[in-house]
């Protein structure tokens, strides 16, 4: 069976799970989960910045890298960022690559909303949200004034990431009551963000909209350039030029963007801010499918595949979870 938490539960098993990393003050807020609208978002994101950013003023060339938590957010921001540099990283200007979302405060501070940040750059801005479709500027999805990038990943690798992710600042082996915390959060949809299976479905009902790309990690793992191809005609009006689509591919592999991440360690003041999330835990980490296996027992298998088939049971689509 499924557990449900409270979010009185959640906050309290939060704090106790970040307790060996010793989060600074400003950090702490992660362990403030508050409901928006009947979703659960982390303390990171205010419900101010919620409000502002329905109303936002979006611009016809600006680009939204969407996703669910942990699904490849980054690996697609700068697969965008490339394409639009014409697969060259030295051509992209790092200075307007904030590092965060435009819902979540920004970092290290946590006091400024970053959505104050973003709403400053030149254009085209490139951006990243994890919030589900009803939550973003209105003059994206109703105005079709800038466009959508989606990311779907498989939802037992994106979980697996999770758990990794949140395990990796402090370099801890999880124990089991954590794991099982993470696992009955993502199958009841009460982590940060809300249900997996609502964020995914709702993007896909778009999917045909003319301003939104949905793809998923699994295609871009399995066959990069027949995601390339077509996001660069989506993002430039045509198709890059092989010799573009060759250097996109093996500077946005896992060797270079690693590369490209140490860079913006080394050249940017705070550069660690932007390629590890709270400047600890690092947007790449074992970048596969199928590293769920090494989380999930049998038992826990079997459970979610129920869940899944009764939530995914009208869905055209399904997730692939070998690669
Ligand atoms: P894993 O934890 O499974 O390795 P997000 O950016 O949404 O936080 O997603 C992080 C996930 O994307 C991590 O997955 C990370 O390793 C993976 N990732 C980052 N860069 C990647 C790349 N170039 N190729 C494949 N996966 C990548």
């Amino acid at each position: 069976m499924v557990v449900r938490y409270s979010l009185e539960e959640q906050n309290e098993m939060l704090r106790e799970l970040t307790k060996p990393f010793g989060l600074p003050e400003p950090l702490q807020k992660l362990n403030e989960m508050h409901e928006y609208e009947g979703v659960p978002f982390s303390g990171f994101v205010p419900a101010k910045s919620l409000e502002i950013i329905r109303d936002w003023e979006t611009r016809d060339d600006d680009i939204f890298i969407t996703t669910y938590p942990k699904s490849g957010t980054h690996w697609m921001w700068e697969i965008a960022l490339l394409i639009l540099a014409k697969g060259r990283p030295d051509d992209i200007d790092r200075t307007k690559m904030l590092g965060t979302g435009v819902e979540f405060l920004y970092p290290p501070e946590m006091t400024t909303p970053s959505h104050q940040l973003f709403a400053e750059l030149e254009s085209p801005r490139v951006m990243c949200t994890h919030l589900p479709w009803k939550f973003l500027p209105k003059q994206l999805t109703e105005g079709n004034k800038g466009r959508i990038i989606y990311v779907m990943r498989n939802p037992k690798d994106t979980l697996a990431s999770t758990s990794r992710f949140l395990r990796a600042p402090a370099g801890q082996v999880q124990d089991q009551s954590t794991w099982k915390f993470f696992f009955n959060s993502f199958l009841s949809g009460a982590m940060s963000h809300g249900s997996w299976f609502d964020h995914v479905h709702t993007y896909w009902t778009h999917r045909e909209q003319e301003n939104v790309f949905f793809t998923s990690y699994e295609k871009l793992k399995l066959d990069f350039q027949s995601v390339a191809r077509p996001l660069s005609k989506f993002l430039l009006g045509e198709e890059l030029d092989e010799d573009s689509l060759r250097r996109l591919e093996e500077n946005a592999s896992m060797k270079g963007m690693k590369k490209s991440y140490d860079e913006i360690e080394k050249k940017r003041p705070n550069g660690h801010m932007i390629t590890k999330a709270m400047g600890r835990s690092s947007f790449i980490q074992k970048g596969v499918i199928g590293s769920w296996k090494n989380f999930f027992s049998v038992a826990e298998n079997e459970l979610f595949d129920e869940v899944c088939q009764e939530k995914m049971a009208d869905w055209e689509f399904k997730p692939v979870y070998e690669g």
